[in-house]
């Protein structure tokens, strides 16, 4: 019992140094594209993950009160899926975890046999979750995977064959583009078995005044989280990115239903970054796209699930219809078996 994690690809010296030329490449290639890009999986580092958790409690930022709000109303909805039977409760990219504690008090208290695999690439936050674990559910077997998910999935389907209930929470899969959620859905049916169980938050179409404040905040933390990315660049890759010569800016576009986040140069300037041995030249007003965060309608949903293999078993709204947690079972049986 009690909360340990497991390292499938050891964080040694070349890993580390894999991880900055893959940051490198993808600055490199991001920049050099017409309109410029960065990715938003290089938000979360150290910094970022903590603004992130700001954000998380600003009052605008309403995805995740909505979350809450259903783990705190559903837990019974959530735990008929499991009754009686042994399962994985697995999470990707678990972050803190405080709203899976709810869920997981929740089993706890009704005697349920589980144990809890929070799957994420970043060793320190597995270390603060499962030391957090550890203090607040000593009783709890945790298997933490530090891992790219597909893999940290396959290694634990070798080793239990117990049912999966997997987490996907947040806006994580609105931060893919349709192709690309399409793609890591059939992915992850491929990795699960037949009966497994997915939980997925949506965020959905909405009052476009309340995703615009949710986007740009009055304190300006996201503001703060979106330039994060400037910073990292500079520390981890040498630039010299004037951080006060960039703007953040987040606007909702109706017709692909995606929150879309830039940063926008101020003036003309050229940014050298010495670890990739190159300048960047930016125009006056020359945006960076940094992230996607698609807004769903029913329909969207219900089409996403149908085109992957799963079947909606349950879809779960905090009480404001806001935000769906949406839960699905990975059909095989009966369903053309592609890879
Ligand atoms: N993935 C989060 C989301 O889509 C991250 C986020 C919140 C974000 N606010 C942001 C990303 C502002 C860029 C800019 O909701």
């Amino acid at each position: 019992m009690g909360s340990t994690y497991k390292i499938l690809h050891p964080t040694d010296l070349e890993a580390v140094d894999n991880e900055k030329k893959t940051f490198a490449l993808d600055v490199l290639v991001g920049l050099s594209e017409t309109p410029k890009r960065l990715s938003s999986r290089y938000f979360y580092d150290e910094r970022g993950s903590q603004l992130f958790e700001q954000i998380m409690d600003l009052p605008e930022y309403y995805l995740t009160k909505c979350e809450f709000n259903i783990f705190e109303n559903k837990q019974v909805e959530i735990a008929q899926l499991v009754r009686g039977e042994k399962f994985n409760l697995v999470e990707l990219g678990a972050g803190d975890g405080r709203k899976t504690s709810l869920l997981i008090n929740h089993f706890l208290r009704n005697g349920f046999r589980f144990q809890y695999v929070p799957i994420d690439i970043s060793e320190s936050a597995m270390k603060t979750l499962t030391d957090f674990l550890n203090k607040s559910f000593p009783e709890l077997e945790t298997t933490g995977i530090v891992a790219e998910y597909f893999n940290g999935l396959k290694w634990l389907n070798n080793i239990t064959g117990s049912r999966n209930l997997v987490l996907f929470l947040g806006s994580n899969l609105g931060n893919f583009n349709k192709p690309q959620s399409r793609v890591f859905l059939r992915n992850l049916w491929n990795t699960l078995n037949d009966g497994d169980y997915l939980l997925t938050g949506f965020d959905l179409k909405k009052d476009i005044d309340l995703m615009l404040k949710a986007y740009n905040d009055s304190q300006g933390i996201t503001r703060e989280f979106n330039l994060n990315l400037l910073r990292r660049i500079n520390t981890e890759l040498k630039g010299d990115f004037d951080i006060d010569k960039f703007r953040h800016y987040s606007g909702y576009d109706v017709f692909t239903g995606a929150m879309e986040s830039y940063l926008v140069s101020l003036e003309n300037q050229t940014v050298f970054i010495k670890d990739i041995g190159q300048s960047f030249a930016f125009q006056e007003w020359e945006p960076i796209h940094t992230e996607y965060s698609y807004k769903y309608l029913e329909s969207d949903i219900r089409e996403l699930a149908e085109a992957t293999g799963f079947v909606i078993e349950k879809q779960l709204y905090d009480s404001r219809k806001w935000f769906v947690d949406s839960v699905w079972k990975v059909q095989k049986v009966n369903h053309r078996d592609t890879t």
